[in-house]
């Protein structure tokens, strides 16, 4: 009973807090997922035949290995649930650590990474061929190429898909709650439980959700259209 009416007199505590929780696990997770995501795409597509006379400087097996490590990689993360993943690597992986909110951001980076290596491996296929040609003829070698010219272009073409996952991500931390923390969505779980109302708390934390993806929505428009007056 106590318990009971401390939930209820602190509703909006296990809602803040519960936020807070929610965009710490999804910006660093993010961050996570675009460094891994971008490091799996330029594997994968160095790899790509089309592109097998344009890194002479590559060790060719090296790089075989590596691309076969990500196509593992791609398929295991994408083809399991996150939740499985998540509680896999809170039970098993770092079974001695209790820190679950560091769990977490790696959980959701790693499967993030996965997607986002896809988003980015579209973006570099978008890039025509004479653009790597161009580059290679100007004396850079392949990295360059790929970081300075391929990549840039690239970023702008993938930004839609990159909000988009970043949408995803946010929303998928709500699966957080099986490894102990008490996210947005486990918030508005503890005070469903704690005063009968069954409808209400889950509205709010939908509210919530809502608000925040319009307002990332609309500073990643702004970014857009700042980019976008480069092409003018
Ligand atoms: N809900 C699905 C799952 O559990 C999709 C996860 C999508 N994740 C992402 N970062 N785009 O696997």
């Amino acid at each position: 009973d106590f318990i009971l009416n401390f939930v209820s007199d602190n509703r909006w505590k296990f809602i803040t807090s519960g936020l807070k929780n929610t965009l710490i696990i999804t910006f660093l997770a993010v961050l996570i997922g675009v460094a891994l995501g971008m490091i799996v795409a330029v594997v994968r597509s160095s790899y790509d035949k089309n592109y097998a006379d344009m890194h002479k400087g590559l060790n060719e097996f090296l790089l075989k290995i590596a691309n076969a490590i990500c196509k593992i990689y791609l398929t295991v993360i994408r083809g399991t649930p996150v939740v499985v993943q998540l509680m896999i690597m809170y039970y098993i992986i770092f079974a001695t650590s209790r820190n679950s909110l560091m769990v977490a951001v790696i959980a959701f980076g790693i499967n993030s990474g996965a997607y986002v290596a896809e988003i980015v491996r579209s973006g570099i296929m978008s890039i025509d061929q004479g653009q790597l040609e161009a580059g290679r003829s100007l004396g850079f070698d392949y990295k360059r190429t790929m970081w300075y010219i391929i990549i840039p272009q690239a970023f702008k073409n993938i930004l839609p898909a990159l909000a988009n996952e970043f949408i995803v991500l946010l929303k998928e931390t709500s699966v957080a709650g099986y490894v102990t923390i008490r996210d947005l969505t486990m918030g508005g779980n503890i005070i469903r439980a704690a005063t009968y109302s069954a409808f209400m708390p889950l509205i709010a934390v939908a509210v919530i959700y809502l608000v925040l993806v319009m307002f990332f929505t609309k500073i990643v428009s702004i970014l857009e259209r700042s980019l976008r007056k480069s092409e003018r």
